[in-house]
């Protein structure tokens, strides 16, 4: 009986002393909670607001979605998002769990617009953000630098001499130099593509993932005229929003998942890049 015991006390030790000996496993598993579960009792939340994470695995995987801070600009000038986030039932308030809601545009921030956001016929016949296809979502992707003296405009779209068979383009423009999403306030001074720069991609590549770094593709002057030539083609996809600062141009796999949402004709999206 005493020996059993002490048999149990010794292993019991033995278990202590290896987790002890363990080196950080979570950091590998969670990077972005660096060093989290070698902080022996001390919450991850704690230690994770050291930092946000921009790449993971030593810059192998970067994050091109902007993150849902509440001074993130919404699509009229001068307006921010605000909070999405908001705590139901706090701990601090007695509860033994805290519980978060989110309430959000489905346009804000770094989003995917479905086909049925300006097309009747499409948003009739249930073409959600639920219904688009992952593998244009996922694959082979061409960054590009847009000319910065001009929208993307017709002229701007042939001078970008894009292959045929490139079938996801993002377009990293003025935006990204002017750090317009970093800014606390919308600004309709954004570039975009004009009506008939949307009309030459539509006629002369074989691009259906568009990409951009402001909230939407079309340019102000043309936000409705340049989205319906897009949305002409049911199968075309529109990311917008999306953070290509830092970033070289070039060949990425690019990974998009946007959230199942029925009935919806956009949705939050994250993107990443993998090198
Ligand atoms: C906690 O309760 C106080 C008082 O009722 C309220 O003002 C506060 O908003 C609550 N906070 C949360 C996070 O629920
Ligand atoms: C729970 O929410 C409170 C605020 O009410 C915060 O101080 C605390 O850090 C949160 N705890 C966890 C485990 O997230
Ligand atoms: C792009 O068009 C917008 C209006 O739609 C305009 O405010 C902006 O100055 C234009 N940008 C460039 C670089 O031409």
């Amino acid at each position: 009986m005493a020996a059993s015991r002490l048999a149990l006390l010794l292993l019991v030790l033995a278990v202590a002393a290896a987790r002890h000996a363990l080196p950080a496993a979570g950091s590998d598993a969670h990077p972005g909670y660096d060093g989290a579960e070698d902080t022996c009792g001390v919450p991850a939340a704690a230690a994770a607001a050291a930092g946000r994470m921009e790449e993971y695995g030593v810059g192998r995987i970067l994050d091109i979605t902007h993150a849902y801070r509440a001074d993130l600009p919404a699509f009229a000038p001068g307006a921010v998002t605000g909070p999405v986030v908001r705590l139901r039932d706090s701990m601090a308030n007695g509860t033994l769990y805290n519980l978060s809601e989110l309430k959000m545009e489905c346009h804000m921030g770094t989003h995917v617009d479905a086909p049925g956001h300006m097309n009747q016929g499409h948003f009739a016949a249930g073409l959600d953000v639920d219904k688009l296809d992952l593998d244009l979502l996922n694959g082979p992707t061409l960054l590009v630098d847009t000319p910065r003296n001009t929208n993307i405009t017709a002229k701007a779209m042939e001078s970008l001499n894009i292959p045929k068979g490139v079938r996801r383009v993002l377009f990293r423009t003025l935006n990204t130099d002017r750090k317009l999403m970093w800014k606390k306030g919308g600004d309709l001074s954004y570039v975009g593509f004009t009506e008939d720069g949307a009309q030459w991609l539509v006629d002369n590549t074989d691009i259906k993932l568009v990409g951009i770094d402001y909230l939407s593709v079309a340019a102000y002057d043309h936000l409705i005229t340049a989205h319906v030539v897009f949305f002409k083609i049911p199968n075309i996809i529109l990311v917008e929003g999306l953070k290509l600062d830092d970033v070289k141009a070039g060949i990425y796999m690019l990974h998009c998942l946007p959230l199942r949402l029925v009935g919806s004709e956009g949705s939050p999206i994250r993107c990443i890049l993998i090198k």
